[in-house]
C-alpha cells in the first residue's frame, strides 16, 4: 500500500482526448492510492448502448435524454477492472464495440444527458478519494478537484493504442481509426456544452513515448503534493 490509512483524501480529475491512456492511468493511480476509479466515458457509452438497443436515433436528443434520466447506472470495481451495470445488467463487454464508439460523441453532445451524468458523477465524488476521468471533469463536473491533469498524446499514438486495444483493430484499419478519432476530437472539442477543454489550473502531461508506469508515478507524486498542500490549508 502506498498511502497511509486515514491520510488526507482528495479528488483527482483526469481529462484529455480519446486514446490518451486516461482510463488505464486513472485506474492504476486509483489502485496506488486506494481510491475509487470513476470512468465517465463508460457512463456515456452505457447510455449510447441502451439508446441503440432501444432503436433510438442519436439525433433524437429528447428521447435519449428521457432514457438517460431513468437509467440506473452503477460502476462496480472488480478484480478484472470496473464493471458497468445498467438497471442491474452487466453491459461492460458491450461498451467498446465499434458501433458504440462511432455513436457516443453524438450522445455525449446532448445537454440533458450531460446534465444527468454530471449529477451522478458529482454524487460519486462527494466522499472524496475519487479518480475520475473524462473530458469535462476538471472544467465542469468537479471544478474544485484538488488535482487536475490534462493527459494527451500525439494523434498517431492515440490511434495506435486504440488499434491494439481493439485487438489489432478488429477489422478496422489504423488509418480509419485515426480518422474517426480526429472526428471524435472535433465533436468533443467543438460542442457547445462542456467541450473538451484544458482547465487553466490543470497540469498538462503529454504521454507520447512515455511508459504507463512513468505516467502513473508522476500523477501519484502530484496527488501526494496536492494532498499535503490541501491538508496544510485546512489546519
Ligand atoms: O473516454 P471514452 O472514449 O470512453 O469516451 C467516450 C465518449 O464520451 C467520447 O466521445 C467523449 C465522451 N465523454 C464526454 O463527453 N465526457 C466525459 N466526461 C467522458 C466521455
Amino acid at each position: 500500500m502506498m498511502d497511509a490509512p486515514g491520510s488526507y483524501r482528495i479528488n483527482i480529475a483526469i481529462d484529455g482526448p480519446a486514446g490518451a491512456g486516461k482510463s488505464t492511468v486513472a485506474r492504476l493511480v486509483a489502485d496506488a492510492l486506494q481510491y475509487v476509479y470513476v470512468d465517465t466515458g463508460a457512463m456515456y457509452r452505457a447510455v449510447t448502448l441502451m439508446a441503440l438497443e432501444a432503436g433510438l436515433s442519436p439525433e433524437d436528443g429528447e428521447a435519449i435524454g428521457r432514457l438517460a434520466q431513468r437509467l440506473h447506472i452503477e460502476l462496480i470495481p472488480g478484480p478484472d477492472g470496473q464493471r458497468v451495470l445498467v438497471d442491474g445488467r452487466d453491459v461492460t463487454d458491450r461498451l467498446r464495440t465499434h458501433e458504440v464508439s462511432r455513436t457516443v460523441a453524438r450522445v455525449a453532445g446532448i445537454g440533458s444527458v450531460r446534465k444527468r451524468m454530471a449529477e451522478l458523477q458529482r454524487a460519486m465524488a462527494e466522499g472524496k478519494g475519487v479518480v475520475m476521468d473524462g473530458r469535462d471533469i476538471g472544467t465542469h463536473v468537479l471544478p474544485d478537484a484538488e488535482l487536475k491533469v490534462f493527459l494527451t498524446a500525439s494523434p498517431r499514438e492515440r490511434a495506435l493504442r486504440r488499434y491494439r486495444q481493439l485487438g489489432e483493430g478488429a477489422g478496422v484499419s489504423l488509418e480509419q481509426l485515426e480518422r474517426e478519432m480526429a472526428e471524435r476530437d472535433r465533436l468533443d472539442e467543438g460542442r457547445e456544452i462542456a467541450p473538451l477543454l484544458r482547465a487553466p489550473d490543470a497540469r498538462f502531461l503529454d504521454t507520447t513515448g512515455m511508459g504507463i508506469d512513468e505516467v502513473v508515478a508522476r500523477i501519484v507524486e502530484w496527488s501526494r503534493e496536492a494532498a499535503r498542500t490541501f491538508s496544510e490549508k485546512e489546519k
